[in-house]
């Protein structure tokens, strides 16, 4: 895996002159925050060596390269799922790759059911923590040169991160929830009773992605701020229907209010 990821690498470098600071995954719906980005170079995942392509609706599949809001970044336009029938070793292959081109910080965006009874359609939260209900990425062999065997997951987001965004949201007069994401493996969505249990359990909310990504990224060293957009809402006694149609419709109307928040975000850190 260490050659793959050197492989591809050396590939991206000799394709690309230009050194990104900030990694992005946006997610289901998610993509136009990169239409924002002043675009350096493109690179579709079907050129990259080693790199899996993804086959969901809403996601188009190419790296973008360029600046946005001051910082040199990496965005993925779309990500790839462990339901898609991928290893989770190719899932996160793409935060590998990241890392070793330099991302300083990763920023995580995806399309989430919400528990918390507070939350409605269109709500953004930060994610503060993650239950992980998916088989783990670092399940197999150990490469030393990752980071380590057994990685502290005291603080997969980082704090500093969330107290930046609960200010700037403010200063935006958005409505910021922050809470805990559950991940699955899906592709069902859940049962009224799994809502209440991942709610029972600590959850506010769940999606079928994130936790593999900020697993690699923390390992490495790398510090995570993630949102969820609010799509659906789940529970006991919610017994509405839920279709991948509606998920993106909801998430590309909240997509401006996460945009601003990242974009004012990425202005103010220091990396
Ligand atoms: N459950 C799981 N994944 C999701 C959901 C959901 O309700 N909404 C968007 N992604």
């Amino acid at each position: 895996m260490l050659q793959k990821v050197k492989e591809t690498v050396d590939y991206i470098e000799s394709h690309v002159d230009f050194k990104p600071e900030v990694g992005m995954i946006l997610g289901s719906g998610l993509g136009r925050l990169a239409e924002e980005i002043e675009v350096r170079h493109v690179l579709p995942y079907k050129d990259i060596p080693h790199f899996p392509v993804s086959t969901v609706e809403g996601h188009c599949g190419r790296l973008i390269f360029g600046v946005l809001s001051g910082k040199n970044v990496v965005a993925m336009q779309g990500r790839f799922h462990y339901y898609e029938g991928y290893a989770m070793t190719e899932v996160t292959f793409p935060v590998r790759v990241l890392k070793f081109l330099g991302i300083k910080m990763l920023f995580v965006s995806n399309a989430a059911g919400g528990m918390n009874p507070s939350f409605r359609v269109g709500d953004i939260m930060a994610i503060s923590d993650h239950i992980n209900l998916m088989p783990n990425p670092l399940i197999g062999k150990h490469y030393p040169e990752f980071g380590p065997r057994f990685v502290d997951m005291s603080e997969a987001y980082d704090k500093k991160f969330l107290k930046m965004a609960q200010r700037i949201a403010d200063r935006l007069s958005i409505n910021l929830q922050m809470g805990v994401y559950v991940g699955t493996t899906g592709p069902t969505y859940e049962t009224p009773h799994e809502y209440n249990y991942m709610q029972c359990i600590g959850g506010d909310a769940v999606g079928m992605s994130t936790v593999p990504e900020v697993i690699i990224a923390r390992q490495m060293g790398i510090p995570v701020f993630a949102i969820s957009v609010i799509t659906d809402l789940g529970g006991k006694n919610i017994a509405f229907e839920v279709s991948h149609e509606e998920v993106l419709n909801a998430a590309s109307v909240a997509e401006p209010k996460m945009s601003a928040i990242v974009k004012a975000l990425l202005e103010e850190i220091q990396l």
